[in-house]
C-alpha cells in the first residue's frame, strides 16, 4: 500500500506509537487525576511524561503550557475564543483552514474586527510590511497559517512573530502542516499560541491535538466541568493545563502521541532520551 494522504493524518504509525498505545490501555488505564490507585497514577504520569518531549520539540520553557486537545481545530477554537473579545481586532491570512476561518467567522458575528491580509503575488506568504499596515490601535492578535494545506506556501513566522513583538500582539501560529516536519521554536518566532495536530507529522493517532498557551495570553475557557484539581470550588480554575482540559482526556490517544514525538526527537533530531526524562 503506498499511502499519500500524510497532511490529513499520518499513516502508517511508528511501531512505538501502536506498542505505547497497547500498552497503555492493557497496563495503565486509569483517568488521571481522578483516582489514587495504582492505574490512575499511571495515566497521569503518562499526560505528564507526554508534555515534556512536546515542550522540548517546540522549545517550550514550561511543560505546563501544553495543553491537550481534540486536534488542531479544537486548539484553534480554543485559542480563537478564549482569548479575543468583542471590539478587539485581529489579523489574519487569506490561506487559513476552515479550522481558522468559521472560528473567526463565527467571533466577527459577535463583535470581533477580523482583517484578513492578502499573500503576495510573488510568493504567496503574507508580506510583513502589509501586516504592520493593518494594525490598529483596538489590534489585539495576529494568527497566521504558517503552512497552508492548499498551496503548500510555508510563511516565515519568524519575521511575523517580530512584528507581533514590536507591536505588543498576541502571535498565534497554526502549525497543522508543520509540525513534526519543519524546525519551530516558539522562543525564537515570539509564539504566544501554537495549535498542533496530533495526528499528522507528530504521528501519533487520530483525536489528538496540542495547544501551546505563552504566559502573556489571557485565555477564558471554552469548556466547564471536571478537572482533577480543586474538584471542592464550583468555579472552573485558570489553572495550567488542567483548567484547559476538562473532561476525561484522550489518555490512550496521549500515549501513542508521547511515542510519536520521542520517535521524532530520537531519530530525527538526534536528541537522546536523557533530552525529555523528567
Ligand atoms: C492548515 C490546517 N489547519 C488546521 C487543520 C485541522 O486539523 P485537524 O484535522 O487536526 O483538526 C488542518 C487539517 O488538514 C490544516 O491543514
Amino acid at each position: 500500500m503506498i499511502y499519500l494522504d500524510n497532511a490529513a493524518t499520518s499513516w502508517p504509525k511508528p511501531e512505538e506509537t501502536l506498542e505505547a498505545m497497547d500498552l497503555f490501555l492493557r497496563y495503565k488505564g486509569g483517568n488521571p487525576g481522578r483516582g489514587g490507585h495504582s492505574m490512575a497514577l499511571e495515566a497521569e504520569k503518562t499526560v505528564e511524561e507526554t508534555r515534556l518531549p512536546i515542550a522540548r520539540l517546540f522549545n517550550i520553557p514550561d511543560k505546563e503550557r501544553v495543553i491537550f486537545t481534540l486536534n488542531c481545530t479544537d486548539a484553534l477554537n480554543i485559542g480563537l475564543k478564549g482569548f479575543l473579545k468583542p471590539g478587539q481586532h485581529v489579523l489574519t491570512d487569506c490561506i487559513g483552514h476552515n479550522s481558522m476561518v468559521r472560528p473567526l467567522r463565527k467571533l466577527e458575528s459577535q463583535g470581533v474586527k477580523v482583517t484578513k491580509i492578502k499573500p503576495s503575488a510573488e510568493d504567496g506568504a503574507l508580506t510583513p510590511s502589509d501586516i504592520e499596515k493593518n494594525i490598529t490601535s483596538d489590534t489585539k492578535l495576529l494568527a497566521v497559517t504558517h503552512a497552508s494545506n492548499v498551496t503548500g506556501v510555508v510563511q516565515p513566522v519568524q519575521e511575523y512573530g517580530d512584528i507581533a513583538k514590536k507591536h505588543g500582539l498576541v502571535f498565534m501560529v497554526d502549525a497543522a502542516q508543520t509540525a513534526g516536519m519543519y524546525p519551530i521554536d516558539i522562543q525564537e518566532s515570539n509564539i504566544d499560541l501554537l495549535s498542533l495536530p496530533g495526528h499528522k507529522g507528530l504521528l501519533g493517532p487520530p483525536g489528538t491535538g496540542v495547544l501551546y498557551v505563552g504566559d502573556r495570553v489571557d485565555l477564558d475557557t471554552l469548556r466547564e466541568g471536571g478537572t482533577g484539581v480543586y474538584s471542592e470550588q464550583e468555579e472552573q480554575p485558570h489553572t495550567f493545563p488542567y483548567g484547559y482540559e476538562s473532561g476525561t482526556l484522550n489518555t490512550v490517544g496521549i500515549a501513542g502521541l508521547g511515542a510519536g514525538v520521542k520517535f521524532i526527537l530520537i531519530y530525527i533530531k538526534g536528541r537522546s532520551g536523557e533530552n525529555f526524562l523528567p
